[in-house]
């Protein structure tokens, strides 16, 4: 966040597979924001942060000692404080979200709240919407908002290039309109947690 109207939106990458589809989905989204006039991406991919289980290192003799610094979780929540609003880029799996991803939505607590959330889900059968729908509930209760609009991406479904990246133009208009909503949420929103900060400060 560098002015009053620029965002960095954060592109959660949430499967950890050899060959995800996961990451061409997350480069496209990224892609489409970055077109948008004072927006900036940031993909954040789980492989880069894996969490112990939400809670183990609070387990005696569940780690080795601490090295120093800030530990993996404490940079991951520094980093969503960092963040205007999100994109879960999420597959389905067993009609459900990822284990992973869940984990990495415990971890954070605080740093996600008042923050606006759009989703990417893809999958066979339903398209990935089993997964969103859940993820939605999550998002509630982390004091996110998640918005209406999302993309449900069944695989083999829409045009595509060689590389399962969407080419259909009523995709991309969908994209473009789910990037305008989730940067009108972003800015309002922090706007509003800046105003309560500032009203906080003054009490
Ligand atoms: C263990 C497993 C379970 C799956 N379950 C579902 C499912 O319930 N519904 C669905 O639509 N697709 C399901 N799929 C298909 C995945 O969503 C699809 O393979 C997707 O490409 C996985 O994401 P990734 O390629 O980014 O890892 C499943 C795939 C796997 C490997």
């Amino acid at each position: 966040m560098n002015d009053d109207t620029s965002l960095t939106i954060g592109v959660i990458l949430a499967s950890l597979r050899e060959g995800r589809m996961g990451a061409v989905f997350a480069d496209w989204i990224a892609d489409v924001l970055a077109r948008r006039e004072g927006i900036t991406p940031e993909i954040l991919d789980l492989r880069d942060w894996a969490f112990a289980p939400f809670g183990q290192d609070t387990v005696a003799g569940a780690r080795d000692a601490p090295l120093p610094g800030p530990s993996l979780e404490e940079r991951w929540r520094a980093t969503i404080a960092r963040l205007d609003a999100f994109i879960i880029v999420t597959p389905e799996f067993n009609h459900g979200y990822p284990g992973n991803l869940k984990n990495a939505l415990d971890v954070v607590g605080t740093p996600w709240s008042h923050k606006p959330v759009s989703f990417v889900g893809y999958g066979y059968s339903a398209a990935g919407a089993r997964a969103v729908e859940q993820l939605r509930l999550v998002a509630i209760e982390l004091r996110m908002v998640p918005i209406r609009d999302e993309l449900d991406m069944r695989l083999g479904g829409y045009a595509a290039d060689a590389r399962g990246v969407p080419v259909e133009p009523g995709i991309l208009r969908q994209a473009e309109k789910l990037t305008d909503e989730l940067s009108w949420f972003g800015r309002l929103l922090r706007e509003g947690r800046q105003r309560r900060g500032a009203e906080a400060t003054a009490r």
